[in-house]
């Protein structure tokens, strides 16, 4: 028996800007990549955090870039920067975004709250395409994933503000491959189920009993960051080279069923 062989890297030569890549998902996509070959620009607004990531990843590979996704300018200059680094931008991660608190009353809904959520999940996720598809076209290649939810395909499990905002970058990621195939630019949105993490730990503080049975379909399996930075490399990789417009739902088929029919759940075979 021969030794088994080491997976082959899947993102060599590849530059992969990444927002909100300080932390979570963003954190573990980036050292993903990094492991697979490419070279990352971690783009955030928590600068000591997204700087120490990137030492500890090392200096060769990772790149720390101030910036707030929902300011033009700011998002532009930190496209610039990779394009004066490393010639190129072969994959954007539009992952930033936050997360209001749920107030199950429209009525207590504010304004303010709802228009900043938006803003940095929507406009952001905009603004990151934008330029990265300035900086794509020329290339005639390029690869944009969007950071979605499976509150983008299905109501009723967090905020107005948060579900609006995942559905309305299903459209824009709809849209944008629509115009961006003619340039072989692939686009394509990525929407995981809930996972414990800084951006979802106040619901599971407050309503630890409706969380604990969200992951009821796959028995024996919770997602982790790990399990999405790995669908991201997928789309991110040749391996995907055909996919574009597509909504890659990663939720142990949660949004499929509804549970209150539980028709399996009553026919299992083991009983
Ligand atoms: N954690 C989950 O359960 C879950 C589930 C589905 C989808 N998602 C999505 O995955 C993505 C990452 O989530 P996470 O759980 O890793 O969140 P997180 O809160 O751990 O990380 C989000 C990062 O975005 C950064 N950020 C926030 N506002 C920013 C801005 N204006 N400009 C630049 N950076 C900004 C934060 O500083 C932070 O580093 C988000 O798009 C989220 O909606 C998360």
């Amino acid at each position: 028996m021969g030794n088994i062989p080491e997976v082959l890297p899947r993102l060599t030569m590849k530059v992969a800007f990444i927002t909100g890549g300080a932390q979570g998902i963003g954190e573990k996509t980036a050292r993903l990549f990094v492991k697979h070959g490419a070279k990352v620009v971690i783009a955030d607004i928590q600068d000591e955090l997204g700087q120490s990531v990137c030492e500890d990843i090392g200096l060769d590979k990772a790149t720390f870039v101030h910036c707030d996704v929902t300011i033009e300018s700011e998002v532009e200059n930190a496209i610039n920067m990779t394009l004066a680094k490393y010639g190129k931008l072969d994959i954007m991660i539009n992952n930033a975004a936050i997360v209001d608190d749920v107030k199950p009353n429209i009525l207590d809904n504010e304004h303010a709250t709802f228009e900043q959520v938006m803003r940095v999940n929507v406009t952001g996720v905009f603004l990151g395409t934008k330029h990265a598809a300035r900086a794509m076209i020329p290339a005639h290649s390029g690869n944009i994933i969007m950071m979605g939810s499976i509150s983008g395909s299905i109501g009723g499990i967090i905020s107005h503000a948060y579900s609006s905002s995942k559905h309305a970058i299903v459209g824009l990621t709809k849209n944008t491959a629509a115009e961006l195939g003619q340039y072989g630019i692939r686009v394509n949105c990525l929407s995981p189920h809930f996972i414990p993490s800084p951006l979802t730990t106040n619901l599971i503080n407050d309503h630890p009993e409706k969380y604990s049975k969200v992951y009821s379909n796959l028995k024996g399996v919770a997602l982790s960051q790990d399990d999405v930075a790995e669908a991201a490399l997928f789309l991110a990789s040749d391996e995907a080279r055909y996919m574009s417009g597509h909504n890659l739902v990663l939720d142990g088929g949660f949004t499929v069923i509804n549970p209150a029919f539980g028709l399996f759940a009553r026919a299992s075979p083991m009983e």
